[in-house]
Order: structure tokens, then sequence, then C-alpha cells
């Protein structure tokens, strides 16, 4: 395992769109290991694999310590509406509000093939949709907007 290095957003690199995984092999394992292990590293919530220069479409969350690996990863579902101030490994400026659906369920492949189906809500939907975003190139600086008025933030400290 290896701690990748991570591209800033600076780099047009992050600008390219990803590629859907087609072999789950050691490859792709090596991959994962090597994302988790960086973002060990950081201090941060999410990796995408174009973060560490590979255009697959690979992400991991982490969430209450807990990593889970998403290949292929597709939102199939969204409900409401929230606000909160994102950041990202690549991005080296101050966090700022987007606006993402409260909920998403999102379908995709384990490290071995296998397609699972997850429903989550809150800072995990948030998490699901920014590093989505990546895998098409787009990031929260992109995406930055002002809460409506009366819209109340929960502090997160
Ligand atoms: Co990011």
């Amino acid at each position: 395992m290896a701690i990748r290095e991570i591209v800033p957003h600076t780099d047009n690199f992050l600008r390219k769109k990803s590629k859907s995984v087609k072999k789950f092999d050691e490859t792709l394992w090596e991959l994962l290991d090597d994302m988790k292990e960086t973002l060990n590293a950081n201090p941060g919530a999410g990796l995408s694999a174009v973060q560490v220069g590979v255009l697959k479409r690979v992400f991991i969350i982490d969430i209450n310590n807990m990593q889970i690996e998403f290949v292929n990863p597709e939102i199939i579902k969204t409900k409401g509406e929230q606000y909160k101030k994102e950041g990202c490994l690549s991005v080296k400026l101050p966090f700022e509000f987007v606006r993402r659906p409260f909920e998403v369920t999102v379908t995709a492949f384990d490290r071995y093939g296998n397609k699972f189906t997850l429903t989550c809500e809150d800072w995990t939907a948030v998490c699901i949709c920014h590093e989505t975003d990546h895998l098409d190139g787009v990031l929260y600086i992109d995406k930055t907007c002002t809460p409506p008025e009366g819209y109340e933030e929960e502090e997160d400290d």
C-alpha cells in the first residue's frame, strides 16, 4: 500500500470524466487500498480516484471511521434538499455552501463486482454527491450558493 499524491484543483486533470471499471482485479484492489491509506493520511471525508490521478469511476467515503468503497456508482434517486459547507482535499480554498439532496439512493459495486444499493441522508448523502461529481469532472466550487433566507444550518464543531 502507498499514500498517493492528491491532484490539486488547479490541474485540469480533475476536469476529465472518469471511465467505468470493467475489471475487478488486483489493479483495482491496489488502487482502492492506496486510496484508503491516502484518505487516512488526510483530513477528508471522501476521495475519488481522479484525485489520485486515475480516471476510473471509483470513490471511497469515510463515515464515522468506516470506509465504504464505491465502484461504478450511480445515484438513482434523490429526495429533499440541504445546504452544507463543503471542502475538498484537492481544493485549498474556504469551505462553501452547496445545495444537495437530503437523501440519495445509490447503486454501486464493491471491489469484487458485487452490486449493492444504499440509501443515505445528511452528511453521507453530501459526500456521495460530492464524490460522484468528481467522476464527471465537477467540483464543489462550481456549485457554491447562498442558502435561502431562514435556512438553518446545524453547526458542526
Ligand atoms: Co472533493
